[in-house]
Parts: C-alpha cells; structure tokens; sequence
C-alpha cells in the first residue's frame, strides 16, 4: 500500500508570527506518527522560518509556486534552485487558484513540473473541473487533459517522482466536498492515464491526493478509500490541531465494508 501524504497549503494568510507558531503545533502534533508523509505549503515570506522549525522532524517543506527558469529576469518570481537550496521536498503546481487568477497555461505547468523534476523537488501537479464541466459531463475528460499536458515529456521513469492531487474546483473553499465515491473515481480514472503514460508498476507507486473542503470531520471517509492516498488541504490546515487531526486519519486508514 501507498504511505499517505497530507500536505497543508496554507495560501495567502498570516504572519510570521502566525506561521511559526503553526509549523510548531503541527511538527509537535504528528511527532510520533509513522506510516505518513506530511507537508507544509506556507507563503514565501515564512519558507526559511517554516524550514528551521521542521528541521530535522518527519514534517517536510513545500512551496506552492515556481517558475520554470533557474535564474534571470522575472520579477517577482521564485526559482528550482532557491526552493533546493531551503530544502524544499514539494511544490504545488498547476493550482486551480494559479490557473484561474493568474491564467497560468498548461504549458507554463509543464515546464513547471519538469524544471522541480530537474532539481529532485517534488511536484505536486493539481488537476481538477469546475461544477460546469461536472455538469456537462466533462470531468473525465478536463483531468485527463491536465494530466497529460502537465506531464508532456517527462521520461517515464520520471513519472514516478510526480505526486498528483484531485482538487474539483467545485470543492475548493466551499464547505462542499467531493464524496469519496466520487474522488476515488477520478483518482482511478487518473491511475489508469499513469499507466498508459508511464507503467502500471510506476503507476501503482504515485501518491494521488485529493484536495477541496477535506476537514477533520470528513478525513476519515476520504482516507479509507484505497485509491485516496492522501489529502492537499487549505482552510483546514490552517489550525494545528484541526490539520494534526487529519493527518492522523490518513494514516491510520482504514478500508470501508464494501456490500458485494
Ligand atoms: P480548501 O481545503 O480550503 O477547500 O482548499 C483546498 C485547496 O485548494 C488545497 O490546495
């Protein structure tokens, strides 16, 4: 079975202050978990901070932006090379909140995914419909394409090193999540795309995450689904023990009863 990954993506909010004092509760409350992987996304301004109070623990560092250059002219972004040199494991890329408000393209995403390959960062490539294309019927068809553009040219051995995360943007911030039905489809659905663009054998080996209004309350449905292998959460990693809560139901998953 997949270890479980949970990663916080803390987006634009709080202090300093505020994200030491996360990183701390979070770090103290996950110390003696084992069989999971966790995360934490904060904004720019409190990586180093963030990086220093997990050191040396279980908790790793992600980002939740880069550009695909290592150095040069581009005002305002961050570079491969300064998320390496914090000891960055993860970076998010391809957010529907990027792809919306910033009109990121699905080529940018691509060259996103393969410049954190190059420097051994995680990508975490986000994919996910809107409630139009939900309704539409179009949900299959929206990943696969995100998918497989998120992915242009990346070696199949390379695969392997790429986290995927569900985020339906219909779920996204609005209390509304996905059930678990629904995601372990999706994730299914994206498994079998892995398959045919990298192997079964790499397939079976990545982390598929599912994003949009996972909270403690509903961690535990999502966590027993064999093919949910974690959890990109916002609003809910935002308090400690809320986010500790749900790590520690991902990894303690357990498989629903399943009527025949
Ligand atoms: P919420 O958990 O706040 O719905 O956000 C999900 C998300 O976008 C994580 O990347």
């Amino acid at each position: 079975m997949r270890t479980p990954v949970v990663i916080g993506n803390w987006k634009m909010q709080g202090t300093l202050a505020d994200a030491r004092a996360l990183a701390a509760g979070v770090r103290d409350g996950v110390r003696r978990l084992k069989d999971v992987h966790v995360g934490l996304c904060p904004p720019f301004t409190a990586l180093a901070a963030v990086g220093e109070i997990v050191a040396g623990s279980p908790v790793k560092l992600g980002a939740q932006n880069c550009h695909w250059e290592d150095a040069g002219a581009h005002t305002g972004e961050i570079s491969l090379p300064m998320l390496a040199d914090l000891k960055c494991t993860y970076v998010l890329v391809g957010h529907s909140e990027r792809r919306r408000e910033m009109r990121e393209t699905d080529d940018w995403i691509n060259l996103k995914v393969r410049a954190a390959l190059r420097h051994h960062v995680s990508p975490v490539l986000c994919v996910g419909e809107t409630g139009d294309e939900r309704r539409q019927g179009l949900t299959f068809t929206t990943v696969e394409g995100q998918l497989r553009s998120g992915l242009a040219g990346v070696p199949a051995e390379e695969v392997g090193r790429v986290l995927l995360a569900y985020e339906p943007v219909w779920a996204i911030g609005t209390g509304v999540n996905a059930t678990p039905a629904q995601a372990a489809e999706v994730h299914g659905y994206l498994r079998g795309l892995l398959s045919e663009l990298a192997s079964k054998e790499i397939a079976s080996t990545v982390p598929i995450l599912y994003g949009g209004s996972v909270k403690a309350d509903n961690a535990q449905a999502l966590a027993a689904e064999s093919e949910i292998d974690g959890m990109l959460v916002g609003g809910a990693s935002l308090q400690a023990p809320g986010f500790v809560s749900i790590v520690k139901q991902a990894a303690h998953r357990v498989a629903p009863a399943r009527s025949k």
